[in-house]
């Protein structure tokens, strides 16, 4: 099977053809979808662990959630700019210059529904019908679809698992064409947790200054989770005409536990920055204006919660890593980011289940380890790969010991 589908297959006309070739086209995310499947066998009454999760299990930061408790009692409950409130693109800008070191005027700033959004609207302002955008595999799940949904063509440049699944400028050269328009970065990556060293996000700025055409969506979202002295850098921050041909993305959702609130921003210079706030203005206009208030006071904020979550995750991802390293058939390198570790399961696929299901492939092999094995992952095909399953540590430390002794136990079983 693929993924519990929330959406029309590809090739589905659905509805009596009434769905356009959009729609028909479009994949559903299946991070989403084995989440909800998951979901739904816990509220079944299922014993189920569940590693599939993108979001920190820890509370909003406390300044945060009562800053938008503030805001609803003042009455602060009327549209906005579309772009946001200045002075959260203030404190957006501030926080890019003091952190990340690179100017922003807040008039280039743009407070979006979730950096997902940031990212679509970028796509949507940069890319015309036919242009390629190069996608580092392992991906997330998105950005494909996102490109796609621009009318764009989604072009993989591929990473090794043997080099961490580093994006290496070489190769990223090797897959421009003159179509090519945008390279998305993530650093650190969802979902193999990789991180760009610094001197090959210099290498990769070079290959993007040797093309005028290309443009760059540096999605940091998982900035803060780092581990092991990894730096991720930011590539806006390497060069002025970097800095004019990228869109610097991030959110709130991982580094302040704010996922549902749904709070991104774009950064970009100004003609692109004017480009998606016109965007903003004709679809989804402001963030919801108490959400803003709440953003503001994050990161204005201090930083000890966020220290604090990063510490425990720290934690969680040696346990992790330790208990992969004792598992046979399953492979797996060290990550230095984000809170997912991406196990290669290519060597137990092939045989059966414990009930004697045929597991062909990592689709197959994540659906028996939910189903029968009482712990919920995602398989790496939505990744763009085969061989692995996306595991999250974003789960207490218990949860984390059962889950991964049902890993065990199962590969166990089939090994
Ligand atoms: C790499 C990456 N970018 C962007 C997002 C979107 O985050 P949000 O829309 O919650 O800000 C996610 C969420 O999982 C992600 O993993």
């Amino acid at each position: 099977m693929g993924a519990p589908s929330v959406a029309p297959a590809p090739g589905d006309t659905g509805a009596g053809g009434a769905l356009s070739a959009r729609a028909r086209a479009l994949s559903p995310s299946p991070t989403m979808a084995f989440d909800a499947r998951a979901k739904a066998l816990r509220a079944q009454g299922r014993d189920l662990v569940n590693l599939t999760a993108g979001e920190p299990d820890f509370d909003t930061v406390a300044q945060a959630a009562e800053a938008a408790v503030a805001a609803i009692r003042g009455g602060f409950t009327r549209y906005t700019e579309a772009v946001g409130v200045r002075s959260l693109r203030e404190a957006v800008a501030a926080k890019l210059r003091r952190e990340n070191g690179i100017a922003y005027d807040p008039d280039e700033i743009a407070v979006t529904t979730g950096a997902k959004f940031a990212l679509y609207a970028s796509m949507q302002v940069l890319c015309d019908p036919g242009d390629e955008v190069l996608v580092p595999a392992p991906y997330w799940v998105s950005y494909p679809e996102q490109a796609k949904l621009a009318g764009a063509v989604p072009v993989f440049v591929p990473t090794e698992e043997a080099d961490g699944f580093v994006v290496r400028a070489a190769l990223v050269r090797r897959c421009i064409t003159p179509r090519t328009k945008l390279l998305v970065l993530n650093s650190p990556c969802n979902p193999t947790g990789a991180v760009i060293p610094p001197a090959e996000l210099a290498a990769i700025g070079e290959v993007v200054l040797a093309h005028p055409r290309l443009f760059v969506l540096s999605d940091e979202i998982y900035e803060k989770m780092v581990y092991d002295g990894a730096q991720p850098g930011s590539i806006a921050a390497l060069d002025p005409e970097l800095r004019r041909r990228t869109v610097t993305i991030n959110g709130f959702s991982k580094a302040f536990a704010m996922t549902g609130w749904r709070l991104g921003y774009t950064a970009a210079d100004r003609p692109v920055a004017r480009a998606i706030a016109g965007f903003l203005s004709q679809t989804t206009s402001n963030v919801t204006s108490v959400a803003q208030r709440a953003a503001e006071a994050a990161l204005n904020g201090t930083e000890a919660a966020v220290a604090a979550m990063v510490a425990e995750f720290a934690k969680r991802r040696r346990y992790v890593l330790d208990r992969f390293a004792a598992m046979p058939g399953v492979r797996l390198r060290p990550p230095g980011g984000a809170f997912y570790v991406f196990p290669n399961v290519s060597a137990v696929l092939g045989g059966r289940s414990p009930a004697g299901h045929p597991l062909p492939d990592v689709d197959a092999f994540a659906l028996r380890l939910m189903e029968e094995g009482g712990l919920a992952t995602v398989p790496g095909s939505g990744f763009g790969t085969a061989e692995h399953v996306r595991v999250s540590y974003a789960a207490s430390l218990a949860e984390l010991q059962t889950g991964l002794d049902r890993f065990e136990a199962f590969v166990r079983a089939i090994s």
